[in-house]
Formats: C-alpha cells, structure tokens, sequence
C-alpha cells in the first residue's frame, strides 16, 4: 500500500471540559505533531475517553480550544476515525460489507472494491471477505474495525483500549500490525491504553493523565522495531509505571521533555496540590454517543 495522508498536528490549548459540577479535564495543554504516535495512559476515570471524545468533536470543550493544522474543531471532527475496545461490527454484514461501511466517500464501484480487497489483504483477512463476524476470533474482528477504520485514508486515528479485550499474543500481532499500518500512511494516533508496556512499545511519547491533567509527558526514544528484552525498554516501563500507580511521586526528570517547561510546572504544581481523588463512576449516555463515530 503506498503511503498516503501526513497525519494532521494537533494543538490542545488550556482545554477543560465540565460535566455539571464535576470537572474532568483541567486545562489540558498539549501539541501533537504531525504523523506522531502518542499514548495515554492513566488510571480509570481519569478522563482519557473523553478527551478522545472531545478531539473526534462529539463534544465541546468546557474551556479552552482545539487546533487541527491551526484550524479550530468546531464540530464532528471528518478527519478523525475512532477505534474501540469492541470492534462494532454489523453482524448481519460480512467482513467485506462491515468494511465498506467506512468507504461512503469513494465513487466508484471498481476502486470501492479494491481498495477494500487491498486493505483486507495487509490485514491478513482476504479469505474471510465474504466470513459472518460471529466465526471470526476476537483478534480477527478487531482487523476487520481496523481496516474499516482506516479505509478512508484518516489523518487522524483516535484508539480507545482497541486491544483492551484481547489475549497477550494477538494483542502484540495486532500491535506490530497497527503500527506497520502507521509507519506505512503516516496517519496522527492517540492510543488510550491501560497497558503501560504497549504504550511504550508502540508510541513516540507518553502522556500520563491524572484527574483531568497531564502529569507526565514522557518521549519514547526508542527506535522501532522495539525489543521488550532491552533493557532500556525495561527501565521505561518500569518509571512510567511508577507514575501511574503512584500519584505522590515525583515525575522522573528522565521522562520529561526539555522543551515542555510549563507542562512539567504544571505536572509539580499537581503532584503537590493534594488533590487526587480516583472517580470510576461511568457515563453510559457519554459512551453511547462516542460509539456512533466510526459510522461517520
Ligand atoms: N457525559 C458525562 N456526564 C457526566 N460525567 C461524565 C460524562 N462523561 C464522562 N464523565 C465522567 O468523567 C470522568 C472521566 O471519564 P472518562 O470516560 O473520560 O474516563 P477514562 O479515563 O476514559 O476511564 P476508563 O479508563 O475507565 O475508561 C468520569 O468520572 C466520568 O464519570
Ligand atoms: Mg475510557
């Protein structure tokens, strides 16, 4: 597959997001470059799904704002393309007819074709084209969410937990594939995981979330392909973890980012403030809104 799309920059400026009284992101400052892989990891309710929600535009920031390539998301973002830790699929469609569910924007019947029979064919599935998703695995059905995810060339693919269900090794074959599939179309990603060594294997920087605000932003000089035997990767896992299960320690200077000055204050001014509380309480209304994305 030739490659394709730069992933789009994105520019997270001061955003806060409300609901009623409870306030869930706190001025949330952050820049994405173009074609990057960021992780984001954190404890449960700490506000990681809805600032996916907030970047795909099912919702408005509270305060604050969202630049695409320095242009403000004002509604439902038509760059963005959303994966969950349920693959979605129709089951009264097959393999071929979930993923062209995701090809509305092409013309032609032919290229409709095969450019899905393509897309099937690097996900390993063009012998299950014309399979029911019931006799699919659970690893093969996410393929197939992953190919209709990205069947219309997003800028931006936004993955809240897509691997979250899976056994340790289809988990690992589905993270060698989608990042195959990123270095290939050089798409933007923001992986939401709670598996701090898939974060580290895949991604360029880690952005921990701790109540609604960034406490780390860790950059994963590491190159790919990554060996989870090296001992730097190791040590990685080892610090960044630390920090996810330990909200009074402070960030290890090796993780942050020189050129991040004010996160790093604000990541100190947090760890300081006292002020950590965990909220595991779920909005069932916010989810079912955030499903209907990938259909956009
Ligand atoms: N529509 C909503 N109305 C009210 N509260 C909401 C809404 N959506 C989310 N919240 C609250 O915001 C907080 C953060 O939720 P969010 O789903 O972003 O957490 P998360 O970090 O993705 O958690 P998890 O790891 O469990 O998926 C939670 O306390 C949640 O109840
Ligand atoms: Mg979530």
């Amino acid at each position: 597959m030739s490659r394709t799309n730069q992933g789009i920059a994105l520019t997270i400026r001061k955003v806060k997001k409300q609901y009623g009284q409870r306030q869930v992101l706190h001025e949330v400052d952050l820049q994405v470059k173009s074609g990057e892989f960021i992780a984001i990891v954190g404890q449960s309710g700490c506000g990681k799904s809805t600032l996916l929600r907030l970047l795909a535009g099912l919702e408005r920031p509270t305060a604050g704002e969202i630049l695409q390539n320095g242009q403000p998301l004002k509604k439902i973002n038509g760059m963005a393309r959303v994966m969950f830790q349920n693959p979605r699929l129709l089951p009264w469609k097959t393999v071929y007819g979930n993923v062209s569910l995701g090809a509305r924007h092409i013309q032609t019947k032919e290229v409709k074709k095969a450019q899905i029979l393509t897309l099937l064919d690097r996900v390993g599935l063009r012998t299950h084209a014309d399979d029911w998703p019931a006799t699919l695995s659970g690893g093969q059905q996410q393929r197939v969410a992953l190919a209709r995810a990205l069947l219309s060339r997003p800028p931006l693919l936004l993955l809240d937990e897509p691997l979250g269900a899976l056994d340790a090794l289809t988990r690992m074959e589905m993270q060698q594939l989608i990042l195959q599939l990123w270095q290939e179309h050089r798409f933007t990603a923001l992986l939401v995981t709670h598996d701090v060594e898939e974060a580290v294997a895949m991604a360029d920087r880690i952005i921990l979330l701790r109540n609604g605000r960034v406490a780390l932003n860790a950059p994963i000089p590491l190159p790919h392909p990554r060996q989870r035997s090296q001992p730097e990767f190791a040590q990685l896992v080892g610090e960044i973890l630390s920090e996810v299960m330990n909200p009074a320690s402070l960030a290890h200077q090796s993780l942050q980012r020189k050129d991040e000055p004010d996160e790093l204050h604000q990541s100190e001014r947090e760890i300081f403030s006292g002020q950590e509380t965990d909220e595991i309480v779920r909005s069932l209304t916010a989810r079912t809104f955030f499903d209907r994305i990938h259909f956009k």
